[in-house]
């Protein structure tokens, strides 16, 4: 054996026992040159070339081509810069031109939630009585005697604002229960027959953060709101396991088709629903999905900031993920309720109701209190707030919180999520760029909103504090966008033109023009800002090499147009380097 042979077989051994990871090109490009073959060199598995991939990542944000090894991303640059990491084995993809760009995360969803929802009746987009009717009437029409109908989506906004009432459905609906939330999720209508198995009668009294509404008889008109919403919830069965697990596969598979490949699950909490259901979901759906491979998407999970000690435990135990697809995120607290339901909390009252201000979902005390021990054991805090005044009361808890618990770098260790954050008062987006908050915010609430916004709030109020995106955004705060799905769908695309355009349906001009965004600042809300704002920026949120390979090929081959319009659609998802759509 001579002397060369003896070294390249000693550096073969030595390939085999370190880790690739420690290694990096230069070292590898030496071992190349001294082998004749290098047996374990650090090739690509796949390569998508003549792309115009938009990377999300400062020290390269423009690309053609990327280069991904074992469901990461190996270098990025142009193809002559990668052609070295090509041989046999490679698949290549030829993208055509196609505009490619990193995994969108979507910053709030109700997974679970979403993937009934696909089972159920879908009154999202209906714009007329006779339509809402007709739909139950075939979901009755396909049901059991006896069994619950459930659905939601309706916007009674998109017919003029009407609410719709349990005799709309009663008579085509006498052997069923029935329950349909709002779109907003604040609010929900039961048929009479609901009413009756859940106790709901004229002489009940409305539960403390919720409202029966009733007709001038005072009867139950089937409309409740928030907590109220618990009598009927209460009464639904229980999803099965088997039913909440092929929601979380059905919900995934769709989430792949709007190029979704990491979610943040706010779960299936709402006001006054029980908090253990996040729990469960955890050991009997995600867990299961986790240890059987069934996992196709990235999940972030929050969990009700009343469980904060058990979440915190959690991750003393096992760490802040489980997989590559799960991970813990923080804890969750409502502050108010939504402007739909008009439960949304205001220093102004409603326009058109002088008494009503909003709901307090958490007394203020309660909700510093949980706040305050969350932070101090290193949870993120989540907390919804829509109203003016909700947004007021979590930012004095939020500097409140960071002066009882001692200065530190939150941004490393907290991050104070406001949801929603849609109305805000004057003066409110310079306090959120000061606490350096992340403003979780959903833009195609936009849409939804729109419609109702200014018979509520009046003019100038609509005008002034909703939807600041721009302004939130150069004040300093980090937008995350999200869909809220399903109380909107699931749809990162269609978001981002909305921040970009907003304009609703049938109106000629943008709602507050000088808060429209960029595509780019639209793309960084659903990428790399939405990885920062759940702590996942070193594993996913930009296509720079070592992260995971989560990428979406869009239908566009025209970066300016995609720029200027804002159009674009999914042609295929890929995760972890895998083409997981279509
Ligand atoms: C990686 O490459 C740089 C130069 O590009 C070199 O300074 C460094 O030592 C290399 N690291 C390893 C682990 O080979
Ligand atoms: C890139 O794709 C376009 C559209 O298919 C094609 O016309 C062009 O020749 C391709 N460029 C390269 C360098 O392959
Ligand atoms: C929160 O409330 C609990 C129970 O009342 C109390 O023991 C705890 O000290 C409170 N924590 C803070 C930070 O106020």
């Amino acid at each position: 054996m001579n002397l060369c042979a003896l070294i390249s077989a000693f550096i073969v051994l030595l390939l085999a026992i370190l880790p690739f990871t420690v290694l990096n090109t230069s070292f590898w490009s030496i071992v190349r040159s001294l082998l004749p073959f290098a047996p374990l060199s650090p090739l690509a598995d796949l390569l998508v070339k003549n792309a115009t991939i938009y990377t999300s990542d400062d020290s390269l944000l423009y690309a053609d081509s990327m280069a991904i090894r074992s469901g990461r991303i190996l270098r990025v640059g142009s193809y002559a810069n990668l052609q070295d990491l090509v041989h046999y084995g490679t698949e290549v993809i030829d993208a055509g031109g196609k505009v490619v760009v990193p995994g969108f995360i979507d910053s709030h969803v109700h997974l679970l939630l979403g993937g009934l929802q696909l089972e159920h009746v879908e009154l999202r987009g209906v714009d007329r009585k006779d339509e809402f009717v007709r739909r139950v009437k075939v979901a009755a029409m396909n049901s059991k005697p006896g069994t619950w109908i459930l659905g939601g989506g309706w916007n009674n906004d998109l017919w003029g604002g009407e609410l719709p009432l349990a005799s709309w459905i009663d008579e085509i609906t006498p052997g069923n229960p029935v329950w349909l939330m709002r779109t907003d999720g604040h609010m929900g209508l039961a048929n009479s027959l609901a009413l009756k198995h859940a106790g709901i009668t004229k002489s009940l009294d409305d539960p403390n953060g919720g409202t029966i509404i009733r007709n001038p008889a005072g009867d139950p008109s089937g409309l409740l709101i928030d907590s109220a919403m618990k009598l009927i919830l209460v009464s639904i069965p229980e999803v099965s396991v088997n039913e909440r697990r092929d929601a979380l596969l059905r919900a995934s598979r769709y989430a792949l088709t709007r190029g979704v490949t990491t979610v943040v699950d706010i779960g299936r909490y709402f006001p006054g629903m029980p908090t253990e259901t996040s729990w469960e979901d955890l050991s009997d759906v995600f867990q299961w999905a986790d240890s059987s491979g069934r996992m196709i998407i990235r999940v972030c999970l929050f969990f009700p900031i009343e469980t904060w000690s058990r979440l915190a435990d959690l991750i003393l135990k096992v760490g802040s993920s489980m997989s590559e697809w799960i991970y813990f995120g923080g804890v969750k607290a409502f502050a108010d309720g939504s402007l739909g339901s008009s439960s949304a909390l205001f220093h102004e009252p409603y326009a058109y109701d002088p008494q009503n201000y909003g709901l307090h979902i958490m007394e203020p005390k309660f909700l510093l209190n949980l706040t305050t021990e969350a932070d101090k054991s290193g949870l993120q805090v989540a907390v919804h707030a829509i109203g003016d005044k909700a947004n007021d009361l979590v930012q004095d808890i939020f500097e409140s919180v960071a002066s009882t618990n001692g200065v530190r770098d939150r941004r490393f260790r907290v991050i104070l999520v406001i949801e929603h954050a849609q109305h805000l008062a004057p003066g409110s987006t310079v306090r959120f760029g000061q606490q350096r908050l992340i403003a979780s915010v959903q833009p195609d609430h936009l849409m939804d909103d729109a419609h109702s916004v200014f018979k509520k709030l009046g003019m100038e109020r609509a005008q002034g504090g909703a939807y600041l995106f721009r302004s939130l955004q150069e004040n300093g705060a980090r937008l995350a966008f999200g869909s809220d799905w399903p109380v909107a769908d699931i749809n990162p695309l269609g978001s981002i033109r909305t921040a970009m355009k907003r304009t609703p349906d049938g109106w000629e001009e943008a709602w507050n023009p000088s808060e429209c965004l960029t595509l780019v600042d639209g793309l960084n809300a659903y990428t790399i800002s939405a990885a920062y704002a759940c702590f996942l920026d070193e594993h996913i949120g930009s296509l720079s090499p070592g992260k995971l390979a989560d990428f979406v090929i869009l239908t566009t081959d025209s970066w300016e147009e995609f720029a200027q319009e804002g159009y674009a659609s999914v042609n295929s998802t890929y995760v972890s380097g895998k083409k997981a759509y279509p």
